[in-house]
């Protein structure tokens, strides 16, 4: 099956495809003649919203082009620090390419716990209904840049289970794609996707 994801962001579009492509799924970039399109993220509170807003901008361009009934996957995801009462949330992606990883490091110098999250809502559009899903991936900031693979807070970022286990305390930028799904938010929210879109075409 053709999925297209409607996203400018590489490491969302990778880890997509690593997920999706076993189960059958072809998952290419939406692009209208070579270029992304441009989407309006409006200033939600909840990454719930803005992926419906996305999903909704995204239908109607398919409609735009003739291709309604093809698949589009969007999602919205997010960095949540406890301390800072979810900052930066909904503004994470404005926040890293303000002050960077070494930025939010700083920031969370004097704070008294560390814990934090990522989140993830995805919405897929089978060519005719609406499938969402939701993912959380509950953790600790680390006090240094670590790592060089994933994307975004990921080199900053260990989840609770790396603690309780054998890969103790590695960050998300230390370890493999294969790794990082197995605890992800994005994973768990593709999944939830899934669910649904086998509950309604089995
Ligand atoms: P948006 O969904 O395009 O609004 O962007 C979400 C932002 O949150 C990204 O640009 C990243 O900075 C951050 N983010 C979301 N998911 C992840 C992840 O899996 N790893 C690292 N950063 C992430």
């Amino acid at each position: 099956m053709q999925l297209w994801f409607m996203t400018g962001n590489k490491g969302k579009l990778l880890e997509a495809k690593h997920a999706f492509s076993p189960l059958g799924f072809n998952v290419e970039q939406f692009v209208i003649n070579g270029t992304i399109p441009e989407i309006i993220e409006p200033q939600c509170d909840t990454l719930e919203e803005v992926a419906d807003a996305k999903i909704t901008q995204g239908i109607e361009l398919l409609k735009s082009i003739g291709k309604e009934s093809d698949a589009l996957l969007v999602e919205d995801s997010g960095f949540f620090i406890d301390a800072l009462g979810g900052f930066p949330g909904v503004y994470s992606a404005y926040v890293l390419e303000k002050i960077g990883c070494e930025g939010v490091l700083k920031l969370i110098n004097s704070l008294e716990s560390l814990n934090a999250s990522f989140r993830a809502s995805a919405c897929l559009w089978d060519g005719n209904i609406i499938h969402r899903g939701s993912g959380i991936c509950p953790g600790k900031l680390v006090d240094s840049i670590r790592g060089v693979n994933g994307f975004g807070y990921d080199p900053i970022f260990t989840p609770f289970d790396y603690l309780n286990n054998s890969i103790n305390g590695l960050t998300f930028g230390e370890v493999e794609i294969g790794i990082k799904e197995n605890f992800s938010h994005r994973k768990k929210a593709l999944d939830e996707v899934l669910l649904s879109l086998n509950n309604t075409t089995n």
